[in-house]
């Protein structure tokens, strides 16, 4: 049994990054820390022979071929991958988009690819966040709107009205964490790249989510904005012990994980 820590001693490029960007790696109080991580702890997200393939008219297209993934919590693990490779398709699983040919998928010991619509709905407005490569904000929602939108989802009108001082603060306050908070009122289309990303990141953190899964989440940005990106998901691995499952076809990217591995002829490897 090992007590090694999970997080990699910065890179000098990880350090840089930071001086860029204003990210308060204390937890605030609506992000409290998590209990310490357990070298015997059962896998957090566990994926078991995982078949997946699409069919283009009569072509099939066989994507993945029995992926094995195990992820524990706290851990930051990068997928990487050529482009095509399935790492899109991995993680939509993942986060219950989609669903498997055959194979398994725990989250926490219980299977979630085989579950309700309901239960779907629920694991991604609340105990999953997930952040794209293009944002996928609602354009016509403020950066403080589209953060606050899982939790009017979530609750439905009523409750969440009801609460709507106390969502506002943690939005604000989530906002402010990741260096949006003078941006509350801009649209996307007001927004650079890079201040996209960091919405998203917030509406993704919004319901308090336990695992961050991130498809290619700076791979639209210039190299230092895509930096602060990673820090800011660094800053949330360190400070919350938040489980990161990261896809880019990046190495240098990748490399800032605990661990990567990579997805090719549709089976995982250790990178
Ligand atoms: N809905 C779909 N219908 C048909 N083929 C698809 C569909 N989604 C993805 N594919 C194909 O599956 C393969 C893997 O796609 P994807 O998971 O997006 O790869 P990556 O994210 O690694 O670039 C690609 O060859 C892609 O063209
Ligand atoms: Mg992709």
């Amino acid at each position: 049994m090992s007590n090694a820590p999970l997080v990699k001693t910065p890179t000098a490029a990880h350090d840089a990054a930071r001086t860029h960007v204003k990210f308060d790696p204390q937890p605030g109080a609506a992000l409290a820390p998590r209990a310490p991580f357990q070298a015997t702890e059962a896998p957090q997200m566990a994926a078991q022979g995982l078949w997946k393939r699409y069919f283009k008219g009569r072509v099939e297209i066989p994507v993945l071929r029995g992926v094995e993934l195990e992820v524990r919590r706290g851990e930051f693990v990068s997928i990487i991958g050529q482009s095509g490779s399935g790492k899109s398709t991995l993680l939509h699983l993942l986060c219950t988009l989609d669903v498997p040919d055959q194979g398994e998928i725990r989250f926490q010991g219980q299977r979630i690819d085989n579950v309700s619509a309901r239960r779907r709905d629920q694991l991604r407005n609340k105990e999953l966040g997930m952040i794209f490569q293009f944002y996928h904000l609602l354009p016509e929602l403020t950066a403080l709107e589209n953060v606050l939108s899982p939790l009017l989802i979530a609750e439905g009108a009523w409750s969440y009205f009801r609460r709507r001082r106390e969502h506002l603060e943690r939005a604000k306050e989530l906002l402010d964490r990741v260096g949006l908070s003078h941006r509350l009122k801009h649209r996307p289309r007001e927004l650079s790249g890079g201040e996209m990303q960091r919405a998203a990141i917030a509406r993704a953190l919004v319901a308090g989510p336990e695992v961050l899964l991130a498809d290619e989440p700076t791979g639209n940005l210039d190299t230092r904005t895509g930096e602060e990106i990673l820090t800011i998901l660094r800053s949330l691995n360190e400070s919350q012990r938040l489980t990161v499952i990261m896809v880019t076809h990046d190495r240098a990217i990748a490399a800032q994980a605990d661990r990567t591995v990579r997805l090719a002829q549709g089976q995982m490897e250790i990178a």
